[in-house]
């Protein structure tokens, strides 16, 4: 027997931005992704581990007069791939599409080996390829499988 609520929702949005489905615990990567930080003047909801229908629990992250761009999408699709970007006009959804993994990513992600041309002085963004086996880089050959979100550029 519990007297907790059954669900506490954020408040609807009138423009801008909800980036729903998003893998639980990833919404402050998000955040960083958009580079938003203390100090952002945007208006913005941040819901984690909320229980969800589709999964069995989401972030949700609800950015107030903001839409995103293309590379900040590509980037979010990499750790929460089941993300859904609302874009809302006037309190409705205006349009809904899911995030798509590219099949190349160009200076998305940081080679882990030191070693590797893209770390070191030379002006070359790193160039990855996205494998069963993580994120292939192209230049070294290296395999990046873990902690893709703290290698995000
Ligand atoms: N939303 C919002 N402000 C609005 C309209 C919608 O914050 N003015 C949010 C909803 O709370 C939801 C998301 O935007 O998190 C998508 O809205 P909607 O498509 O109405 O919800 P669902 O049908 O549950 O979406 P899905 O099928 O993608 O789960
Ligand atoms: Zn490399």
């Amino acid at each position: 027997m519990s007297s907790e609520p059954k669900c506490l929702q954020i408040s609807p949005i009138k423009n801008g931005t909800v980036i729903d489905h998003i893998t639980a615990g990833e919404a402050f990567n998000v955040l960083r992704i958009l580079g938003i930080t203390g100090t952002t003047e945007e208006r913005l909801s941040v819901a984690t581990n909320v229980v969800s229908r589709k999964s069995e629990r989401k972030d949700i992250v609800k950015i107030e007069n903001r839409e995103l761009r293309k590379e900040e999408v590509d980037r979010i699709a990499l750790i929460a791939p089941n993300a859904t970007i609302n874009i809302i006009r006037n309190y409705l959804v205006f349009e809904k599409k899911g995030v798509d993994i590219p099949e190349i990513l160009h200076g998305v992600v940081r080679c882990p080996n030191p070693g590797c041309i893209t770390n070191t002085r030379e002006p070359i963004q790193s160039r990855f390829e996205v494998t069963a086996k993580g994120l292939h880089c192209l230049y070294c050959d290296w395999y990046l499988t873990e902690d893709i979100a703290g290698h995000i550029i």
